[in-house]
């Protein structure tokens, strides 16, 4: 044999094992999910199935998720499915170690968010330990019901609000003076972040004692455990992390628990936070609740509450200020607000928060726009009770805030970025220089 010939058959033979790695991976390995979960189910149920793919064996779609969501352009993920099967809304695929659907147009999403009977929270299962077993989600209906009947009029409604109106203007009027004195620009998330981590621990203890600012950092680190693609307990993983790190957080509530435990019911009865309501509560048995559910639900309202309000209220700096239109609008409608307001009055009261339809109509649609929360989570189960029973609690009070904010922004300051194109980081959709920015006082 002539070595020419020899080179054709070695070029023959990587292209042979070429295609068959090929038709290994995408013939076999590719299909073994799809096996798994779809076709067993038998050819009735199968056909009803949503379009999609299952992906690989043990990590389902999750890489080209986090690929997608860390490469600037999430929609892509989205995208990819809408291109190869159609603009459908709902699509079969596998991800955080379980067969999952997923729903993008809004009728089919509000649907299965309403429809308790059919559907549970089904959070993944790294969350669900983050978050505690014993928590909000991990409790029966019934016991999530009055729980949230003895915990929501705490943070919602007319007289709960009206009562943290005060403080959340002190603490934006001080933040927002302190922010134009600065010789250099501050990072505008991380500043946010602390005005509604203030907010949350004065719901929380109902006095002026705070939680650590620092354990926000901690938050941040349990974030990026949850969404992690394999939640391995083991030091140098991600999930690992964020284990130590929620250790920390319950260490940093219990010494409250404890204190407000063993005060007398007089002293107690002070300045009452959510700790005391739930100090004071009886299970369905007429028992005191466990002290791991008390800090789990601290816990749960503590992650619920502080970041989410700090993103949106970035996020709508961000678009009103690339929207001059809008942005004049909203200014022009605290500048009536200003107008109506009687001399002998100090300071914002609720109903004119009420009067901002404006800023409002512009808080929602950054919500819609900006993504957070990244995604939520049901469980189809075969029967419940059909309530809208978990909508978000803190929706009025984190709004209230932003609106407290913009108020005292919109007609005093000006909003200067420093990078406007800072990429955007994943899970947290924040930017990575968390909005560098020069805040300056309006002459
Ligand atoms: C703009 C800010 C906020 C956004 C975008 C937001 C979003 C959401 C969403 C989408 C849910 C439903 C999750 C699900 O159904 O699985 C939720 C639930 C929840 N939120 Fe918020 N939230 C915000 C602010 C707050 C604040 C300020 C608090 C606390 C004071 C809070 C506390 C909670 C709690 C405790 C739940 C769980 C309710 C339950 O399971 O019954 N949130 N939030």
């Amino acid at each position: 044999m002539t070595s020419k010939n020899m080179e054709l058959d070695s070029v023959w033979l990587i292209l042979a094992a070429v295609v068959g790695a090929y038709a290994f991976l995408f013939g076999f390995l590719k299909k073994i999910n799809e096996w798994y979960y779809v076709i067993r189910l038998g050819k009735k149920k199968h056909s009803s199935l949503p379009p999609g793919d299952m992906g690989w064996p043990f990590v389902g779609n999750m890489i080209s998720f986090l690929r997608a969501f860390r490469s600037q352009d999430p929609d892509s993920f989205i995208n990819n499915l809408v291109r190869r099967y159609g603009r459908t809304g709902i699509y079969r695929t596998s991800l955080f170690g379980n067969p999952s659907v997923i729903v993008c147009s809004p009728e089919l999403s509000r649907k299965i968010l309403t429809d308790d009977e059919r559907f549970e929270v089904g959070y993944p299962s790294s969350l669900t330990k983050l978050i505690g077993k014993k928590s909000l989600h991990g409790v029966s209906n019934s016991e999530h019901r009055r729980l949230r009947k003895l915990l929501v009029p705490g943070i919602n409604g007319h007289e709960a609000l009206s009562m943290y109106i005060g403080y959340i203007q002190d603490i934006v009027i001080s933040s927002l003076e302190e922010w134009a004195h600065n010789s250099s620009p501050i990072e505008f998330l991380t500043e946010w972040k602390k005005i509604s981590f203030n907010v949350i621990t004065k719901i929380f203890i109902g006095s002026a004692d705070s939680i650590s600012q620092s354990m926000t950092d901690h938050y941040g680190v349990m974030l990026e455990g949850a969404f992690s693609p394999l939640p391995i307990d083991v030091p140098g993983f991600p999930f690992h992390r964020a284990l130590e790190a929620r250790k920390i957080l319950v260490n940093a509530i219990q010494p409250h628990l404890d204190e407000r435990r063993y005060k007398n019911g007089d002293d107690r009865n002070t300045e009452k936070g959510m700790i005391d309501l739930l100090l004071e509560a009886k299970d369905e048995d007429g028992e005191e609740l466990e002290n791991e559910l008390i800090v789990n639900l601290l816990l749960g309202f503590l992650i619920a509450g502080h970041e989410t309000t700090a993103l949106v209220a970035l996020w709508l700096t961000i678009y009103l200020h690339d929207h001059p239109q809008t942005l004049q609008k909203a200014k022009e409608e605290q500048v009536e607000i200003l107008k109506r307001r009687p001399p002998s009055q100090k300071g914002l009261i609720l109903n004119e928060i009420r009067q901002m339809e404006y800023l409002s109509k512009a808080i929602d649609e950054t919500i819609r726009l900006c993504g957070i929360p990244l995604a939520i989570f049901r469980k189809a189960k075969d029967d419940a009770e059909v309530d809208g029973s978990r909508t978000c609690p803190g929706a009025d009070l984190s709004k209230i805030e932003m609106s407290i904010f913009m108020h005292y922004f919109l007609l005093n300051y000006r909003f200067e970025r420093i990078n406007p194109k800072s990429p955007v980081k994943f899970p947290a959709g924040s930017p990575m220089d968390n909005c560098v920015a020069r805040i300056s006082k309006l002459p």
